[in-house]
């Protein structure tokens, strides 16, 4: 026992939780915060108690420690140790795999026990996936309750506790948190992972830990990325020292196709097909952009695979698909093994994982040892001129593709097939990814830059500085949205919309909802907006799909058809089997259901009344099209007399989006999303009326600063009669008020 008293932070911690044993006490009596070794770290995890919970460790918790021991970070432990207790800085680069995100912070537990002082430790990741299956991994190593001592906070979903003592969560989130608690001092390190991404979130907040960092001299960070540009990440962080993991990986052939592919999907279903008639055991991973494709790659890969299983004789195969919005049960498949041979002394099975680039750095599966790359990813892009930002099927870097070709090699030598030629990979594919902060709307940032009191964006201390006209862009759409002032300064308006975890807009949306007596339906909007697409469209059932959705349509458009939607839904008295039954995603309704109490309780917090108009009112859906339009003015399109929807102000040429109920065309339309594909198109479109417009954001609306177009002309005419209306009223007024007075 006088061991443990000697140790100060101990003798707190057992003072302040009496069910810690002496066994689980004595696990930690060794470590003295900041000053721990390698050694002793390691003796603390051999012991027989758990030091964070006080109980008896299990059995798959040293089944686990083992395989830890063996990750490549575990051998650089003391080197790191070393760093981190004489630098405030550490840049940590290793091979995917490797151990960074599971043990780093681990290690960075045991050396500060940031719950000794109430404090955390925060692992931040680019992707919501990744924070939670990661959690839930580090969990299980700790021999903890994912949520207690370790766990996750991605948007709209906090799995903590008042026991959690390391958090992964996305940068965004931290982020955010940095609003309210400017010199984040709950955490005494920030561990920022996969900085390599250079998502614009990571961007700003790297920036944000430089400034934190000079505040307080207690707190560590470390910056940990899979491969990245060290030099630019230390010369950043005041010439931080540098840990290279040494990788522990097995070579990769790759293979290149001799002719561009037509159609990559297809291909890389072929290729995954051959793979599995033709090559010795070992797992394939798929590398395809999005939700659709994936659900679509593996529903031909299990049919065309049961057909090779029963005709060629091959091995069982076991599919699965991995993208951010899968549930996470569903995400934690990826671990599972690949299927037992079908007969004794058969052909081996045969797991494949069909991703998106989760797979390529964030998340490590081993036994992959094919690796199918299309050469493409969903990647944002923006452009100011006409202010649309978009998710768009772009070729990656030939960084990435190096890195995907990695994952083959995790456990044994393996292949990687690119579908793409050798030349396209030399010449047409740029070397690394440009960082987010370039292709991004920076409307949403700026707004949580200026509550975090950063004025000076122009001077603002970032690795690659914003471009001037996105910035430009983004102080513009503030301004308009009325939440900056004509100095810049946040409005009590701006204050509210930075309350709100989603687009400035759609908070602008739900503000100005409480001025036309709807707050409840535009939360339902602004939740139903939230989420991945509602409408299910199977291939084989297209006709019915779109029968069922047609039920829900409503006249004015698409989003009071989500309304409509969620009102039903919220009616049915066995939900799953009443989405199941009208082609709808149950998942996305419950998320929905979820998000709109989360948004309705910051309402409430910035004290907006909750309250619904008379359904039987005229003004009912107008006024929810009111708020509609307070929020997306700045997205309308008009329709011209040729028959096409030009966007107002950037005149860009688009088209309603296929999966619109709106098949009238109406004249003024407010949209939500501009898809960049081939074509332009608009989606989630609701019919608006244009005097709307003018009395909403007259500001936005001024007519002499638009380019000549029929749109313009036409509200143009609409202004001067509702000028000419308002002075007769007035006329009016003033005769009333003098007749009485007379
Ligand atoms: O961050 P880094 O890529 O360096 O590696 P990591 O994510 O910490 O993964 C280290 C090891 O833990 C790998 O061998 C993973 O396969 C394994 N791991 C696992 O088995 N299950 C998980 N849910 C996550 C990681
Ligand atoms: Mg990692």
């Amino acid at each position: 026992m006088d061991e443990i008293n000697a140790n100060p932070y101990l003798a707190h911690m057992h003072s302040k939780n009496s069910t810690v044993s002496n066994g689980a006490n004595a696990a930690f009596s060794k470590l003295v915060p900041s000053k721990t070794t390698a050694e002793q770290q390691e003796s603390a995890e051999d012991s027989n108690y758990n030091g964070l919970t006080g109980n008896l460790y299990s059995d798959r918790y040293k089944a686990i420690l083992k395989k830890r021991r063996e990750l490549p970070v575990n051998k650089q432990r003391q080197k790191f140790l070393d760093l981190v207790h004489s630098n405030q800085f550490v840049v940590l680069v290793g091979e995917t795999g490797s151990g960074k995100t599971t043990q780093i912070p681990q290690y960075m537990l045991l050396d500060l026990l940031p719950h000794t002082e109430g404090k955390m430790i925060a692992c931040t990741q680019p992707r919501r996936v990744a924070a939670m299956s990661v959690a839930q991994r580090v969990s299980e190593e700790l021999d903890v309750k994912l949520g207690q001592e370790v766990g996750y906070s991605i948007r709209f979903e906090d799995c903590t506790s008042s026991k959690t003592m390391l958090k992964y969560c996305t940068d965004g989130m931290l982020l955010r948190e940095a609003m309210s608690d400017n010199l984040l001092s709950r955490y005494s390190a920030i561990i920022l992972d996969e900085a390599h991404e250079r998502t614009l979130n990571t961007d700003i907040l790297m920036s944000l830990v430089k400034s934190i960092a000079a505040k307080r001299s207690d707190i560590k960070i470390v910056v940990m990325s899979a491969t990245l540009d060290s030099e630019k990440f230390q010369k950043y962080f005041y010439d931080a020292p540098l840990l290279t993991v040494p990788g522990r990986t097995f070579p990769v052939e790759v293979y290149y196709t001799p002719e561009p592919e037509r159609d990559y999907l297809e291909a890389a279903i072929k290729t995954a097909l051959q793979i599995h008639a033709t090559e010795p055991e070992g797992d394939i991973l798929v590398f395809l952009t999005g939700e659709e494709e994936i659900e679509e790659a593996c529903k031909l890969l299990r049919a065309r695979g049961d057909e090779l299983i029963r005709r060629a004789g091959c091995g069982p195969l076991h599919i699965v698909p991995l993208y951010s919005t899968l549930p996470p049960s569903m995400q934690q498949k990826i671990f599972d093994k690949a299927p037992e041979p079908l007969t004794k002394g058969g052909k081996p099975g045969r797991k494949i994982v069909v991703s998106t680039n989760i797979a390529e750095t964030s998340l490590t599966i081993d036994g992959i040892v094919y690796v199918i790359d299309p050469g493409f990813s969903k990647q944002k892009v923006y452009n100011p001129r006409v202010r649309v930002e978009s998710l768009l099927v772009s070729p990656i870097s030939r960084a990435a593709a190096q890195q995907r070709a990695g994952r083959a090699g995790r456990t044994r030598p393996g292949k990687c097939f690119r579908l793409y030629t050798e030349k396209s990979f030399n010449n047409d594919l740029i070397e690394q990814t440009y960082p987010e902060i370039l292709r991004s709307n920076l409307g949403s940032i700026v707004l949580q830059l200026k509550k975090l009191g950063v004025n000076d964006l122009v001077h603002l201390d970032l690795m690659d500085p914003c471009a001037p006209e996105v910035l430009m862009r983004a102080l513009e759409l503030l301004h308009y949205l009325g939440a900056l002032d004509d100095d810049a300064n946040l409005t009590p308006i701006g204050h509210m919309i930075s309350e709100f975890p989603i687009d400035p807009q759609l908070a602008k949306m739900i503000i100005s909802s409480a001025d036309y007596g709807c707050t409840n339906e535009v939360l339902s909007v602004a939740a139903m907006l939230s989420v991945p697409n509602v409408f299910l469209r199977p291939r084989e059932a297209q006709r019915a799909a779109d029968l069922a959705k047609a039920d829900f349509a409503h006249m004015d458009g698409d989003h009071m058809t989500l309304l409509n939607v969620y009102h039903a839904y919220k009616g049915s008295s066995k939900p799953d089997q009443w989405c199941w039954d009208n082609f709808l995603q149950y998942r996305s309704l419950k998320s929905a259901d979820n998000i709109r109490e989360q948004l309705r309780r910051v309402a409430t917090r910035c004290e907006l009344p909750l309250v619904s108009n008379d359904f039987t009112s005229p003004d009912y859906y107008p006024n929810i099209r009111r708020a509609l339009t307070a929020g997306y003015f700045m997205q309308v399109a008009h329709l011209e007399r040729n028959g096409q929807y030009l966007t107002v102000k950037d005149n860009q040429i688009v088209l309603l989006h296929p999966s619109s109920v709106l098949e009238r065309k109406p004249e003024w339309v407010v949209y939500n999303e501009f898809v960049l594909t081939k074509r332009h198109y608009i989606r989630t479109v609701t019919e608006v009326r244009p005097e709307w417009l003018l009395e909403i954001a007259p500001h936005y609306y001024d007519l002499p600063s638009f380019p000549p177009c029929e749109g313009r002309r036409i509200l143009e005419k609409i202004a001067l009669r509702m000028m000419a209306t308002q002075e007769l009223k007035a006329k009016k007024a003033k005769k009333d008020k003098k007749r009485k007075s007379d």
